[in-house]
Parts: structure tokens; sequence; C-alpha cells
């Protein structure tokens, strides 16, 4: 156990308190309050809500009012401090769910004050930024986690165990599709979307998805994108983006993904959110479709506004269950209850003279471990760089990864000049 840790109690803080705070981390919370959580190894656990920081303070609080007894409760801070105020009320774990460009302060500070991470896709936007942080882990001999739920999800699951037990064998080439509709960047994240691009966003499931499924050594990152709904035509938010990552595996033969973003589609169009990946083997094809898979339904003046036509329900549903109580489980909450299992076999899984090796061995996890996130942060920073270019005069740059010149390279056309973006190796 670690010093501030008590005996089968687990305390928990949380950065942001938006729409993904309230499709998986709310539900989860409100259901460990309930149950606790059980493993042989540790006995039963209690995990406890104690803190959350936001900008405002103003849905945290509102939640607080109309439903907080479903948590026992918490503490809210909000403004400049909040963060420091939330790590001070003594945590073993905090979940990083602020927007995408603001994980990396607020997840410096979770570590610091020697408390596990788990931090929402994209983990950070630079390598620069996950060194620091894997070295922060390791100081305070604490994880650092990140959410890539659609790793559970169980066509996904399916799709990397036909290649691990190749059955699948050798991708050559496959392609990915995210389609978000436009109340996303017109409404729900209006107050942060400026400069901000789909591709990061969601693309970033895909890249984790290619990287943990098919390993294999990243080489070149290429993208494009358009702009004129969310923002000015030559101003630095996108609406959609298009992405191609070329891979190396050991056999010296390559692959080559392709991955298609947007967040304007039309509100009213069936497929909210949809998903498509296909992916071409030596020896076979496989397609998943979210829409495909799933089940159609329309209800008058309901379908797609305030339910969906073609509801995830593998993600995140609200059920009532055949034995009569009501539940919201789905793999989006599976992959943050499966984080607190991990942080309670560390803090609670055994003598305290082995937790060390607890911790190495949870470190070890490469699904979900921020060390091994290098590959995906190499994407998402190329994928960012080459965008701020384009908005600068210049398109169609190309990143190669570990190039003579250093981790990663972008060379513009026509310029003889390369600009190193991260110069370790990745
Ligand atoms: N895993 C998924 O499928 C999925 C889906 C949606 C969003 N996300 C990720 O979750 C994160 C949050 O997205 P969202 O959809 O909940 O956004 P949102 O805009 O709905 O909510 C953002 C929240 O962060 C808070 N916040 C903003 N700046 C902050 C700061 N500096 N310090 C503390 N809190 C701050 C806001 O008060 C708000 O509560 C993003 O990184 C996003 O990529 C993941």
């Amino acid at each position: 156990m670690s010093s501030k840790t008590q005996e089968n109690k687990l305390k928990a803080g949380l950065v942001g308190f938006g729409m993904i705070v309230d499709e998986t981390y709310r539900p989860f919370f409100e259901t460990v309050h309930e149950t606790g959580l059980y493993q042989r190894n540790t006995g039963p656990i209690e995990i406890s809500l104690e803190a959350v920081a936001t900008r405002t303070g103003a849905r945290a609080e509102k939640y607080l009012a109309e439903r907080g007894e479903k948590v026992g409760g918490f503490q809210s801070f909000s403004g400049n401090n909040a963060i420091e105020q939330m790590v001070a009320s003594g945590l073993d774990f905090a979940c990083v769910a602020s927007p995408d460009d603001r994980h990396f302060d607020s997840c410096k500070k979770v570590l610091e004050s020697e408390t596990h991470l788990i931090v929402e896709k994209p983990s950070v936007l630079k390598l620069q930024e996950l060194d620091e942080l894997t070295a922060l882990a390791e100081e305070n001999n604490v994880a650092a986690k990140i959410v890539y739920h659609k790793l559970l999800d169980p066509d996904h699951k399916k799709l990397r165990t036909l290649v691990h037990d190749d059955v699948l064998q050798h991708v050559n080439n496959g392609y990915c599709s995210l389609l978000e509709p436009k109340s996303i960047s017109g409404s729900q994240f209006a107050q942060w979307i400026t400069g901000r691009n789909p591709g990061t966003y969601v693309a970033v499931h895909y890249i984790k998805l290619i990287d943990f499924t098919f390993g294999g050594k990243l080489k070149t990152i290429t993208a494009s994108g358009q702009r004129g709904l969310v923002g000015e035509k030559y101003g630095p938010t996108w609406d959609s983006c298009q992405m191609r990552m070329v891979y190396e595996y050991d056999s010296g033969r390559e692959a080559a993904f392709d991955i298609h973003t947007s967040w304007v589609t039309p509100d009213n169009f069936p497929g909210y959110v949809e998903q498509e990946v296909q992916f071409r083997f030596d020896n076979g094809l496989w397609n998943g479709h979210s829409r495909k898979r799933g089940v159609e339904c329309t209800v008058e003046e309901k379908t797609p506004f305030t339910l969906k036509n073609s509801m995830n329900n593998h993600y995140n549903g609200t059920f009532v269950e055949p034995w009569g109580t009501c539940s919201q489980r789905g793999y989006g909450i599976e992959v943050i209850e499966r984080f607190a299992r991990e942080v309670a076999f560390i803090e609670h899984g055994g003598p305290s003279a082995e937790r060390q090796q607890r911790l190495e061995e949870v470190r070890g996890l490469s699904y979900n471990d921020l060390s091994a996130d290098r590959q995906t942060v190499a994407a998402v920073q190329a994928l960012e760089a080459i965008l701020e270019k384009h908005v600068q005069g210049e398109p169609d740059c190309v990143v190669r990864v570990n190039d003579k010149r250093g981790g990663l390279v972008l060379f513009s056309p026509g310029s003889s000049e390369a600009e190193v973006l991260y110069e370790g190796t990745v």
C-alpha cells in the first residue's frame, strides 16, 4: 500500500465533467459506489469519488444537487487552482477528462502528487510531453494509463484475436472512418474547438487500434483536411481530416492505413456516431461497421435527436436487466473499471513489500500504459504539425519517423530543409 492508501479503499478524483464523464465515468462511479469492487487477490474494495476539478464548476455542482447521493457526494473545485485542491484531498487515482490540449498540465499535477493516473485519449499531443509524464510516473511510483475503450469493443477484440492466432495473416492496408454530427463541433465543444481538429480527437482511436493490433514500426505520416464550416476557411479549426500512416513489419513488408474523420456530419444522419473499418490481409478481409452490426430503431419525434437510430449498445447503454434492476454498462465503462482493478491490485493485491513488482506488472500492459503510447503520440504530433503547416500556407507536408535527422522529422514540399519535431527515437 502507498503511504496515503487506506485499508480496502481507493479514493478517486476527476478532472472535467463534460460529455465523456456523463457517458462513462459517472455511471462507473455510481455503480461502484453501490456495489464496490471485488477480485480474489484484493478482496472487496470501496471506491469513492472524493473530488472533481473543472473550469467553472457548473456541471459538477448541477450533478451534485440533482443526484450527488448516487456517488456519496464529492468536493467540487473550480478555477485556476482546482487540480491542486483536488489532489490535496489525498487521492489514490485520478481520471483526466478535460479537453484534448489541456491533458498535459493536469496529468503532471496528478503524477507529481503520487497519484495513479488515467487520462482520456489522446493522452498528450507531443512526445516531449509523453517523456515528461512517463518519467514522472516512474519517479513517483505510480501507474499512468490511457483510456482506449475501442480496444475493449468485442469486434475489435475478435479482430486482434484472429491476428494474434495467425488466422488473419499480414495486414497490407486498410481504412477507418469515424463521423460525428455537427452538434459536437457546433455546441458541445464550442468552448475549446478553436484550433482543434477531428483527427486528433477521434482518429487516435484507430491509430491505437492499428498500432496495438498489428504491431510494427511506424514510418511515415501524411494528412490533409477541410475547413470553412466550424471556422474560417483559412483558419486553424478543421471540419474534417484524412491521414495516412505507413508501417513496416519484421518481415520487411509494409502496410498503409487511411483514417478519415469529421465532426460536421448533419445532425440527423442515422449513423451517429458512425464507425467503419476495413483491413485487407494476405489471406483475408475484415469489415467492421458500427451500424451494420447493430440495431436500427425509429421512434416518432425522438430519433435521431434524443434517441439514436443506430445506438451502440455495446459501448454504453442503459438497460433494464432481465432480473429487474436498472443498469448502465458497456465497454466504455468496462475500460474504467478495468483500470480501477489494476490500481486495486497494485495497492491491495498482496504484501506491501511486493507493491513495486505489482506496479511493474501493471505497467507492462501495453494496451493502456503511457509508456506504450509512443507511436500513437508520434502520429498525433505529426498530424498536428502537418495541419499547422497547412494553416501557415504550406500544405502536403510529410513526417518521417526515426529518420537519420531525428525521431520525428517534417518535410515541406519544395524545401530542402527538414524540421525536427522530436529528436529522440520514437
Ligand atoms: N473515449 C471517447 O470515446 C471519448 C469521447 C468523447 C470525449 N473524449 C475525450 O474526453 C475529453 C473530454 O471531452 P468531453 O467530450 O467530455 O468534453 P466537454 O467539452 O464536454 O467537457 C470538458 C470538461 O473539461 C472541463 N475543463 C476544461 N478545461 C479544463 C481545465 N483546464 N481544467 C479542468 N477542467 C477543465 C470543462 O469544465 C468540462 O467539464 C477529451 O480529451 C476527449 O477527447 C473521449
